[in-house]
């Protein structure tokens, strides 16, 4: 009875996936759309209510939806990554997603997860809080989702199964977008530039997401501070910056406070990359303006006319290689760790799992030339396992106990060849290619060091989890010692979060309970990696009691 006065409102969805003609920097083509829409529509829900989108393929390619860092409490079935939890949802078919938002509130998103195609299948998905609960900040006056995306004219199908043809790394894209519009500092783009009208003295709710698909942007408004209050859909202990660095699968929610006066000038927000590595990257910049709204009872014309004489002001951002910005950026962000929403790291550790995560490459194809370092072809891996999707899904392979040639549960829980990690690489970069995950009983304290390899150079990974939020314990460079660095874990008031950045030559510790059966993928968020095979998963299996297991599936999963 109790549970039902507390039970939210369901919602319903409807995901019509269709062509939809788009032109951006004077390139019209036919993209993927859910509703003709792009970017996608936002879902807006709160805490505790039941979702149900019916997502319906009208056209040729598989799809599938994730909703990134939802939880999926016993709910797996409808997490998306395809060949993980599900078979894709081939033309003509349909699927319902159904699953229930319990315990997060913030700021997340959805994308296919399905090859690239989430380059044009992304959108919003806004938790507001429970009905009369409060935000731990002060009231925004109004909320503005900004959602960076990345645009390519080519087809983005067509440039990822070309890179891996050949081995060598994709075509970079041609401009960043904020909600769908690259802005002013492209080509042919000034009248596709996102405008944000405020008014004086107020305070705004900016809620930032990366849905690129292969860079992690700073972002900042010329002459305005910005307030950061949530990450990941989890509060933290606010404060204030210039910029913020924000990876792809990463949200941030920043107040923005604007002037006591109506400014004689307009401010650009802009973004662009944070970038380590060796490959080429998109080093382009994607602006939108924020204008304040002109002043009731002023003689200025009620017009922006008068606004377009204003003078343009610039944000000044980091250099592209900004690791320091980056490490005392990520520095700050700390749980709020109040009594109304704890930290509940996990103080002891059950597991302890060692992943190195980088590139390497695989041989090329007798008589074939390949693009990849020395003539090779690119690959990647986590603890050298090149990660292989099986043409059938995971979670039904476990489930109906059906896993004999479809997948081993011998990941390796460290390197099974140490070496120096972030030192000088090795001679043989080659790495082995399988599908093996890593099995643990339901409840397991888990702690998961991950260490970027200079194999083929230092890179920041950012490393997203399904089905669980993790937290934060510690971060270094060079090789991690598990001697020493344990000692200065943050176990009081880490940040809680569903995707982090492994420092670039540095490693990244995590904890989390495993308190969710199924299967979860876990896998670097920059697209061309996870292509690559930087991607692994677990399965949790269940417990005793009934709301410890993973429910049947839906009636309608999609075959393979
Ligand atoms: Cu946002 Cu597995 O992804």
């Amino acid at each position: 009875m109790f549970e039902l006065a507390l039970a939210g409102t369901t919602r319903h969805y409807h995901f019509d996936i269709t062509y939809k003609n788009v032109t951006r920097l004077c390139h019209t083509k036919s993209i993927v759309t859910v509703n003709g829409q792009f970017p996608g529509p936002r879902i807006v829900a709160r805490e505790g209510d039941r979702i149900l989108i019916k997502v319906i393929n009208n056209v040729q390619n598989n799809i599938s939806i994730h909703w990134h860092g939802i939880r999926q409490l016993q709910t797996g079935w409808a997490d998306g990554p395809a060949y993980v939890t599900q078979c894709p949802i081939q033309t003509g078919q349909s699927y319902v997603y159904n699953y229930t938002i319990t315990g997060q509130r913030g700021t997340l998103f959805w994308h296919a997860h399905i090859s690239w195609l989430r380059s044009t299948l992304y959108g919003p998905l806004i938790i507001l809080p429970k009905k009369g609960a409060r935000y731990p900040f002060a009231k925004p006056h109004k909320e503005v989702p900004i959602i960076f995306g990345e645009w390519w004219n080519a087809d983005p199908e067509a440039v990822i199964s070309q890179a891996l043809q050949s081995g060598g790394g994709p075509n970079v894209s041609d401009a960043y977008t904020m909600n769908g519009l690259p802005g002013p500092l492209y080509n042919c783009s000034a009248k596709d530039t996102f405008k944000l009208k405020v008014k004086a003295r107020k305070i705004y709710l900016l809620r930032l997401i990366n849905a690129a698909l292969n860079d992690q942007l700073f972002f900042s408004i010329a002459n305005h501070t910005l307030t950061v209050v949530e990450v990941d859909a989890v509060y933290v202990k606010p404060f204030s910056t210039n910029t913020i660095l924000i990876a792809p699968g990463q949200t941030t929610n920043v107040l923005l406070k604007t002037k006591s006066h109506y400014p004689n000038a307009t401010f650009l927000m802009m973004a662009r990359p944070y970038a380590t590595g060796l490959g080429t990257f998109d080093n382009s910049t994607v602006a939108g303006v924020l204008e304040y709204k002109t002043p009731p009872n002023t003689h200025r014309s009620n017009s922006t006319v008068s606004l377009k004489n204003l003078p343009l002001l610039k944000p000044v951002l980091p250099a592209l290689n900004d690791t320091s910005f980056a490490t005392k950026f990520t520095n700050k962000l700390r749980s709020l760790a109040s009594a109304e929403f704890p930290a509940n790291v996990p103080k002891k550790v059950d597991r302890h799992f060692f992943f190195t995560v980088g590139l390497g490459t695989n041989p090329c194809e007798k008589n074939q030339t390949c693009q990849g370092p020395n003539g090779t072809k690119f690959s990647a891996s986590v603890n050298n396992v090149s990660f292989a999707l099986p043409d059938t899904a995971l979670l039904q392979s476990y489930f109906f106990r059906q896993s004999n040639g479809v997948y081993t549960a011998d990941f390796p829980t460290s390197p099974l060849k140490p070496f120096n990690y972030t030192g000088a690489p090795p001679n043989n970069t080659i790495v082995n290619s399988g599908t093996k995950m890593v099995v643990i009983p339901y409840n397991t304290s888990v702690e998961v060091v991950m260490q970027d390899t200079s194999i083929l150079a230092a890179e920041n990974h950012p490393l997203h989890l399904h089905g669980f939020n993790f937290f934060v314990v510690g971060q270094g460079f060079g090789n991690f010692d598990p001697k020493i660095d344990p000692a200065n874990f943050n176990l009081l008031d880490p940040v809680e979060r569903n995707t982090v950045g492994v420092p670039s030559g540095g490693w990244v510790a995590i904890r989390f309970l495993a308190d969710n059966p199924g299967v979860w993928f876990m896998h670097c968020h920059l697209e061309v990696h996870t292509s690559w095979g930087l991607r692994m998963a677990w399965v949790v299996l269940d417990g005793k009691l009934t709301n410890q297991k993973l429910l049947p599936p839906p009636f309608d999963l999609p075959k393979c």
